[in-house]
Parts: structure tokens; C-alpha cells; sequence
């Protein structure tokens, strides 16, 4: 019997209508549908695709941690040996991505462990990042400046070297480090550069002055945008 063949689905930032038609086709059309689930607030995957879901089709919800501590990898080895079996059985898999599977996603701790095993494809998906400038209406980039996008999890110091300097930045990961990098943003001079998103393209998005945010509310699912200061002519 053939391996079924695993795909890693790259379904946007929420909207369901930033679903690619190719992401659309095969989660309509795989046997199995597998998502991660852990961390409450965290879990978006399932809820993007909701409507497009068939009863008949096997869901495999995953207890994955947004971590990569030594303590979750059993995490990761247990969800990969779920899929593996379906795989195993013949039976096509695809694993829900928010945004993009291969920028910041936890679609590649499963990819490192099966994509050796089993005929692969990961489908691109709209990432947060790129749907948050067009929520923004802020052109990131123009010419030939250069866009880091860096997750807020870093500690001050790394951030603060990361950020001097740049000409255009994206700030992910933000929840309870929003205080540290607006105090960095500020050192920086780049406080007044600085936008702010939460839940791009979804139903409850909020863009809000940075200088207006209580970092007590920040949610998981925010970013900052830092656009460039190039003009086009
Ligand atoms: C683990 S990363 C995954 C990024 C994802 N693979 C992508 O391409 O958008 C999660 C971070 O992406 C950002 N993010 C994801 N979706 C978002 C959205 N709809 N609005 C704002 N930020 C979002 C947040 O900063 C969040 O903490």
C-alpha cells in the first residue's frame, strides 16, 4: 500500500477568505485534518477553516506547546507518531497552519519528523506579517530596504541591538512582552514609527496607537509594524 502523503496547510491569518484555492482544494479533500491545540487563546487553526470541515473527515486535535523547551518535544514526537499512522494507512493528512507553515510555525517541528518519512507538501499560506501591513494600509518596504521580522520573546538586550537601525521591522510574539518592546521602541526613537495590530483580518481585529495599548490586554495574536521611512517617488 502507497504512504499517504502529508501536507502542511498554510491557511492565512484568519480571514477564511485568505485561504488559497489550492489550501481550500485539499482540505476539502483529505481524509484526515490535524491541528494543534494547547495553550488557551493560542489556538486558532481548527476555528479559521470551521466552515469547510466535512463530518466525515478524521480530526486530530494535537496538545502542541508554542514552545521549544526540551520538556514539549514528547509533544511533537506524540502527534507525529498519530499522523504517522494515518500516513502509514494510506490516508492523505493535512495539518492546519496559521499564516505561513515554514515563518515561526509549529507545522516544522512535525515536518523535521515526518517529511523524512513520508511524501510531503507544504502549501503557503498568508502570513500574518504580510496581511497586517495591508490591514495597516503601511507599505513595509520599498527599494532596497531591509525587513526583519523577530519575535518579542528575545530578551532586551537582543531585541534592542536587533532594532537599531533597521528599515522596516515586524514584532511577533508580543502578549506579555508588549511592555519591554515599547520601552525599547521608545530608547530607540521608534515609538512614533511603531503600529500596532491585533487578530489581522479577523472579525475582532483592533488597531490601536501603540501609545493607547494597556500591556495587561495584549493578546497572543498581535503584532508591531514598523514600516520604512523610504518614500517612492
Ligand atoms: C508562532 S507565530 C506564527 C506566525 C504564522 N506562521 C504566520 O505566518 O503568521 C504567532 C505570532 O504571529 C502573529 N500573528 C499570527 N496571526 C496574527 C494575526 N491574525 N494578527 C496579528 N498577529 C498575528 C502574532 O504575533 C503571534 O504571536
Amino acid at each position: 500500500m502507497n504512504a499517504g502523503k502529508l501536507y502542511g496547510l498554510g491557511i492565512g491569518p484568519g480571514d477564511p477568505e485568505l485561504l488559497t484555492l489550492k489550501a481550500h482544494r485539499i482540505l476539502t479533500s483529505v481524509p484526515v485534518i490535524a491541528y494543534p491545540t494547547l495553550e488557551n487563546g493560542k489556538v486558532l487553526a481548527r476555528a479559521i477553516v470551521a466552515d469547510f470541515i466535512r463530518p466525515n473527515q478524521i480530526e486530530i486535535p494535537m496538545p502542541l506547546p508554542f514552545s521549544v523547551e526540551r520538556s514539549s518535544q514528547p509533544h511533537y514526537d506524540i502527534a507525529a507518531e498519530k499522523i504517522a499512522l494515518h500516513l502509514s494507512a494510506g490516508r492523505d493528512v493535512a495539518v492546519l497552519c496559521e499564516g505561513e507553515p515554514m515563518l515561526y510555525g509549529t507545522f516544522m517541528y512535525l515536518f523535521k519528523r515526518l517529511a523524512p518519512r513520508f511524501p510531503t507538501e507544504v502549501v503557503p499560506g498568508i502570513s500574518s506579517t504580510m496581511a497586517s501591513a495591508a490591514m495597516l494600509g503601511a507599505p513595509i518596504t520599498f527599494r532596497n530596504d531591509v525587513l526583519s521580522i523577530m519575535p518579542a520573546t528575545l530578551d532586551a538586550q537582543t531585541l534592542r541591538d536587533r532594532l537599531a537601525g533597521v528599515d522596516a521591522a515586524v514584532i511577533i510574539k508580543l502578549g506579555r512582552h508588549f511592555a519591554k518592546v515599547r520601552t525599547i521602541l521608545d530608547e530607540l526613537g521608534l515609538l512614533n514609527r511603531a503600529l500596532y495590530i491585533e487578530r489581522a483580518t479577523q472579525p475582532n481585529q483592533r488597531i490601536v496607537a501603540i501609545t493607547k495599548i494597556d500591556p495587561a490586554e495584549v493578546p497572543y495574536w498581535s503584532l508591531i509594524l514598523i514600516p520604512s521611512q523610504t518614500q517612492p517617488q
